[in-house]
């Protein structure tokens, strides 16, 4: 998909090539008389009509009108034009449109864009018109190739804002093609061979590990989730360096879980289909690779994936199994379902090596954060202000929302064993911030955020599918360290 922006009027617009058109229209305001192209008549004789009420949502959709190039025309009211109005908006508008199967989509909004608003007005329409194809035979293939945004002022910085949106629609898409996967389309080798491809070009490196590297590590807590599983762990080390060697990276680390059964203790029958995303943690990592690859921004990040599948085996582990984790402490494995955080303890132990400015796991961790959140926000845990303030405000920023939670250490109690260092569960309660204290023990060396997305990387029922998110989160957060370090002149970055 190829989004533009080009300057010009409302009766310029009517007369390009498009096959559909989408027109914000500012709530309460009817056409006034010096508008005369056929369009602004026919919304007033629509309002006047009583056919088109002039509040925010509200669209009226035409076909064929004299005077109007595009076939297809959809007018929808938008009230202050905040991202969200606009978000909305257009996915009222598409709605109207997508029986079209519009090609070349225009889009005009009759005020100014703002670089926030022109960012969600192109997301929503990728959102909207994306389709999954891979393991289809008969797939339906996205129709729509290339929007083209007017408005009556356009400026270098909305120019900006628009390549950098389309970059972040390409590392969501990344990530929803991933997590839509099934597991036997996304195995922890495919992961890895989709992080090599991603990391082509000078700035980008991408190594794997397999069993035996692992074991040498010591990666016990890993290892144990993998050993009931056939299809061989991966572990996924990629590099993008943007800035100077000197710089410490941003460390992101996705949880890998190709498949979740549980293990021994296994998950019931129903939906356990959805467990093909416990991977959206590492999706979102690759998105964010793909995003980098495209923006190029003066900064350092390493991406680290652990990847295996949770399998119920002859060889799987058991309940109260102890195992050893990379960082020497002893875990007592009371439930193998609680799995997430075994893999997730050793990669954040081996981030340590790259003296990290701060670490972000991402993982869908629990079911107890979708009933704490939902699919609205996603939870958000971290021991350092500065670094949660702002992943918060990079979520407010994108519209790929987080909420912090908290780590008091009382929190931790249930974590306490006679058996091991640590148990890799507590009781029922509270148990999304329970997960983040088991990790919280083994990311004591750099500032440590973890962002539970169990809520909010998919969506269940009839439109069940991936979501993409936080990549667009994670990628506002480095976007804008990548320019706090600009600004600094001494340690200059190279220009993006
Ligand atoms: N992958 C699941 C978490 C999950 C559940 C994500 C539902 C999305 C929807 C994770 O590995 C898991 O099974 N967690 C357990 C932890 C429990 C055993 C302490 C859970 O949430 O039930
Ligand atoms: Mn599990
Ligand atoms: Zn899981």
């Amino acid at each position: 998909m190829n989004f533009e922006i080009q300057k010009r009027a409302l009766s310029r617009v009517i007369r390009d090539d498009l096959d559909a058109l989408i027109v914000l229209w500012p709530a309460q305001t009817a056409a006034t008389p010096s508008e005369k192209d056929p369009l602004s008549t026919l919304v007033s004789q629509a309002v006047q009509a009583g056919d088109l009420e002039l509040k925010a949502g509200a669209v009226l959709a035409m076909y064929g009108q004299a005077g109007i190039k595009a076939r297809h025309v959809a007018v929808v009211c938008s009230q202050d034009n905040t991202p969200d109005q606009i978000r909305s908006a257009m996915l009222a508008a598409w709605s109207a449109l997508k029986a079209s199967k519009a090609k070349k989509l225009g889009v005009y909004l009759a005020g100014e864009w703002s670089a926030s608003g022109l960012d969600a007005a192109a997301s929503a329409l990728a959102q909207a018109s994306y389709s999954y194809t891979t393991t289809l035979s008969k797939p339906h293939h996205r129709t729509l190739k290339q929007v083209l945004f007017s408005a009556a002022e356009v400026s270098s910085e909305l120019c900006m804002a628009l390549a950098q949106a389309q970059a972040l629609i390409a590392g969501v898409e990344l990530a929803k093609e991933w997590a839509n996967r099934p597991a036997n389309h996304a195995t922890p080798t495919m992961l890895a061979q989709a992080a090599k491809a991603l990391a082509k070009g000078p700035s980008f490196k991408c190594e794997v590990l397999g069993p035996q590297d692992v074991a040498k590590l010591g990666m016990g807590a890993f290892l144990a989730v993998a050993q009931g599983a056939a299809e061989p762990l991966r572990f996924i080390v990629m590099r993008y360096n943007g800035a100077a060697s000197s710089q410490s990276p941003v460390v992101l680390v996705g949880k890998g879980i190709t498949f979740d059964t549980g293990g021994i203790s296994m998950k019931p029958a129903a939906e356990m289909d959805e467990m093909k995303y416990d991977m959206s943690g590492a999706a979102s990592v690759l998105g964010v690779f793909k995003a980098l690859g495209e923006l190029k921004p003066a900064i350092n990040v390493v991406g680290l994936i652990p990847a295996t599948e949770n399998m119920p085996d002859g060889l799987a582990i058991k309940p109260g199994d102890v195992v050893t984790s990379m960082s020497g402490q002893t875990i007592e494995i009371l439930n193998t379902d609680a799995e997430g955080r075994l893999v997730l303890c050793d990669a954040l132990t081996y981030a340590e090596r790259f003296k990290p400015q701060c670490v972000i796991d991402v993982a869908t961790l629990t079911g107890a954060c979708v009933i704490a959140l939902g699919g609205v926000r996603s939870g958000l845990f971290s021991s350092d202000d500065e670094l949660a303030l702002q992943l918060q405000q990079a979520g407010d920023r994108s519209g790929d929302l987080c909420w912090r939670m908290p780590m008091d250490d009382p929190y931790a109690e249930g974590l306490k064993t006679r058996f091991a260092d640590v148990a890799n569960v507590a009781g029922r309660a509270a148990g999304a911030v329970t997960a983040a204290k088991f990790l919280q023990r083994f990311a004591h060396k750099y500032p440590w955020a973890h962002l539970d997305i169990a809520g909010t990387a998919w969506k269940s029922g009839a439109a069940k599918g991936a979501t993409g998110r936080p990549v667009a989160l994670l990628m506002h957060y480095l976007l804008a360290k990548a320019k706090a370090k600009a600004k600094v002149p001494a340690r200059a970055g190279r220009p993006a």
